[in-house]
């Protein structure tokens, strides 16, 4: 809980008591801004990044004793597992939980698995064995989900590089499980080539409770698929629409659509391009001055390029706002800073050894790719 005299304070005072505290605690901190977090908060920030990059930097984190990492839990949870046990990690906005990576539970993912599985085992004789399945979850899952992949011989992906993680397991000839974000998932498959009616769905609450017969019929639909995607989604991306793609069309005519991988797949192929919020930082960054973008993504990022290239046009496809990045700000970076200055950790994030060890697994199978 915040304190009320950090509260209320003024943002003159909150900027430089944060710059005085970083000031002090030198080469130990070191502070990790994802490119949602809005202004005020990610110019403290030593490395920005999407959420592949963060977690890379994280890793290589030698010196620094703590990492504060403004973002959400998922990155938070990353950076802890990735870097040394004596290195502490917190994040600012403890009540940050983004809700997509709560969409996959492990004990569903774990219905999911057994159903799967034993169908593909009783399909053998046509080739598919029981270790044909792989899963694989995107960054923005829980730790117990990355373990869960971990143990079984899966990797994380990020939108940076779904589409390398995906040929990994699929030139093993594997199948796969994606968790938790059907989007990224189907508009990842279909980049690769995929067919539509070889990507099937896994609705965890279509089950109803009703193991293992319906988990029974369930995998039966997806019997023919190569890959199966769990049913989650970002409501930051899914409110983008095809109707906000022809609307900026229409209204700046010679203008490029880029959106996040996390839209839906019609919103991706409306669009001209898509990527990682790092891809399309470079997209802007690296075109020349007079062209026009609509970006598609988290509101804070879009209106951060719009300041920073004047000399292009930057409009929002429409404004979408992501409350779970948004909960870090100059107040609750304030205290956790000037707490660490009295030795004391407020909204640390640890994970369960056991946990960390499964899922580094599935985390080093994505950063050695
Ligand atoms: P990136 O992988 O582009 O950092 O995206 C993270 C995210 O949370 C998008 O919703
Ligand atoms: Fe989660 Fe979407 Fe926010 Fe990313 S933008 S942190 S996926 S809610």
């Amino acid at each position: 809980m915040l304190p009320d005299e950090y509260r209320t304070l003024p943002e003159p005072e909150l900027i430089a008591r944060i710059a005085a505290a970083k000031e002090k605690l030198g080469p130990d901190l070191v502070i990790l801004g994802h490119h949602y977090q809005r202004d005020e908060v990610i110019r403290f920030a030593d490395h920005r990044g999407d959420s592949l990059e963060l977690s890379r930097v994280a890793a290589a984190q030698r010196k620094a004793r703590y990492i504060v990492f403004c973002g959400v839990d998922f990155m938070a949870e990353t950076a802890a597992m990735l870097c040394a046990p004596s290195q502490v990690v917190l994040l600012p906005a403890v009540d940050a939980p983004c809700p997509m990576a709560q969409m996959a539970e492990v004990g569903d993912a774990l219905t999911a698995w057994d159903a799967l599985t034993a169908r593909l085992s009783r399909a053998a004789a046509r080739g598919w064995g029981k270790d044909a399945l792989l899963p694989i979850t995107y960054q923005n899952s829980t730790a117990a989900l990355k373990a869960f992949c971990g143990r079984r011989g899966g990797a994380v992906c990020t939108s940076a590089n779904a589409q390398q993680v995906f040929r990994w397991a699929l030139d093993q000839g594997r199948r796969i499980l994606f968790f938790p974000d059907e989007w990224l998932g189907r508009n990842t498959a279909l980049a690769l080539g995929i067919p539509p009616q070889r990507i099937a769905i896994w609705d965890p609450a279509e089950l109803d409770g009703g193991c293992p017969d319906a988990c029974t019929e369930r995998s039966r639909s997806v019997g023919q698929a190569q890959v199966v995607v769990w049913k989650g989604h970002c409501h930051v991306h899914t409110f983008f629409t095809v109707e906000h793609v022809r609307a900026v069309r229409e209204q700046y005519g010679d203008i490029t659509v880029v959106v996040h991988p996390e839209c839906t797949v019609e919103v991706v192929q409306a669009a001209d391009l898509n990527g990682s919020t790092s891809f399309i930082l470079r997209a802007v960054r690296d075109a020349p001055p007079g062209s026009r973008w609509a970006v598609g993504t988290e509101i804070n990022m879009v209106a951060r390029l719009a300041r920073e290239y004047l000399d292009r046009t930057v409009v929002p496809l429409a404004r979408s706002l992501c409350g779970a990045m948004y909960r870090t700000n100059l107040h609750n970076l304030l205290y956790t800073l000037e707490e660490l200055l009295h030795g004391r950790f407020v909204g640390q994030v640890q994970v369960p050894a056991e946990t960390t060890r499964w899922a580094n697994l599935a985390l080093e199978r994505m950063l050695r790719l």
